[in-house]
């Protein structure tokens, strides 16, 4: 169930004490039968005295807790829409039927928490798919309406890609934004960091060559989540556009095509390093990260939930068995020359003003190059959000749009 979805509302007809499964059993409204065991609802009491209610945090500890414990005796209370328990030493315990209803152990509940927790479902997408979709928020309502952040994260969620337009022309706008989704994540290369052609860069972001498709920073174990770009001005003539590709659906393209090199890019780390010094106002930072990663990263169900691509800082160390080399190159060139046919991958030109907002682990980015000219100076400033702090703002809005309050 999505946030903001209708939910039904539980009503306990009727409580049993199940001495023989040790769970307390509860009749709802709809005929099903729910099923709790005693240590649970002991763990899970309300009262004040096993639960904080400004800390919204359990207080009873586990040392305090009997794993064998039965109730004295089991009631339901229709007036107050609770379940009362006495336990053996006379603490009550009351919950709410509806509380309850929303905690069951059934293997429905069970699926619709896992898919409730993950947040919006992922929506794959090629380039007429995003040419045709994507989304476009303005800066002002942005920052001015609750809902149109919830659906502008909603969509981040989602697809991945969206702009932000019409921001004002000036550093520190990434900096706005990131507070608005989340906050900002911090890296070597600072809280926030310019893009534009440097003389001796450090990175080759900082020239105007063209980008290869590429995820940023894959040398972290914890990749920043969410990438933004600010185009405070862009480049005047040929070059410049963004290249933009959804790699989760290129990962299931490889999936049907070649099961093997899917299999293989799921289970074999590749390493990733990034050395250096980032030159800052009061001293230099020395940089030295490396990192292994599988390039497909799959959650419970295989589905595809991380994918780590970056052919400037992939290591000169390649840890695999002697064996698996050529197969390893074949899928890392697979994946990248699918993302690049013309039909996966979408070219956007940012104009002044513009916010490239995008999942770091999954949309495939790069930059045709182009020529810096004396009048024309393509400058953007970057900055990156967790994907922690994205779900956290998307549940906390929707609470509030939903229910005043909150509850666990
Ligand atoms: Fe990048
Ligand atoms: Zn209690």
């Amino acid at each position: 169930m999505s946030a903001g979805a209708p939910r039904p509302v539980w009503h306990v007809e009727q409580a049993a004490d199940n001495r023989d499964v040790g769970s307390v059993d509860l009749t709802w409204n709809n005929g099903d039968v729910g099923q709790f065991p005693y240590v649970w609802l002991r763990d899970s009491c309300l009262c004040p005295g096993c639960y904080h209610p400004s800390a919204l945090s359990r207080k009873l500890r586990i040392d305090q807790l009997d794993v064998g414990i039965v109730p004295r005796s089991v009631r339901n209370d229709p007036d107050a829409q609770e379940v009362v328990i006495t336990w053996p030493d006379g603490h009550v315990s009351r919950f709410p039927h509806d509380w309850l209803g929303q905690r069951q152990f059934t293997p429905q509940q069970l699926k619709e928490r896992k898919k409730e927790q993950a947040g919006p479902r992922t929506v794959l997408w090629d380039r007429a798919a995003m040419e045709h979709s994507l989304f476009k928020v303005d800066y002002k309502e942005l920052l001015g309406d609750l809902s149109v952040l919830r659906e502008t994260l909603h969509r981040l969620i989602s697809h991945g890609l969206l702009v932000v337009r019409n921001t004002p022309i000036r550093f520190g706008v990434v900096e706005e934004i990131a507070s608005r989704l989340g906050h900002t994540r911090m890296t070597h290369y600072g809280k926030t960091f310019r893009v534009m052609s440097k003389l001796d860069a450090n990175n080759l972001a900082y020239t105007s060559e063209t980008l290869s498709l590429h995820l940023d920073q894959p040398y972290y174990e914890y990749i920043p989540g969410v990438q933004m770009l600010h185009c405070i001005s862009q480049h005047v003539g040929s070059g410049g556009e963004n290249t933009l590709a959804d790699s989760f659906y290129v990962a299931e393209l490889i999936r049907q095509q070649r099961p093997d090199l899917f299999k293989l890019m799921s289970a074999m780390p590749v390493e990733f390093d990034d050395v250096g010094v980032e030159k800052e106002e009061d001293q230099d930072c020395r940089f030295h990260k490396v990192q292994e990663h599988t390039v497909f990263r799959t959650d419970g169900e295989g589905n595809v939930n991380q994918v780590c691509f970056n052919n400037p800082t992939r290591s000169y160390r390649l840890n695999v068995p002697f064996d698996l080399v050529k197969p390893m190159y074949e899928g890392l060139k697979m994946l990248h020359d699918l993302c690049m046919e013309k039909e996966n991958h979408m070219l956007y030109k940012m104009a002044d003003g513009d916010v490239l907002v995008f999942n770091n682990r999954r949309v495939m980015h790069g930059r045709r190059g182009y020529t810096v000219t004396s009048d024309s100076t393509r400058t953007l400033e970057g900055g990156y959000i967790d994907w922690d702090e994205i779900l956290c703002r998307y549940r906390t809005v929707s609470d509030l749009l939903r229910r005043p309050s909150m509850r666990r």
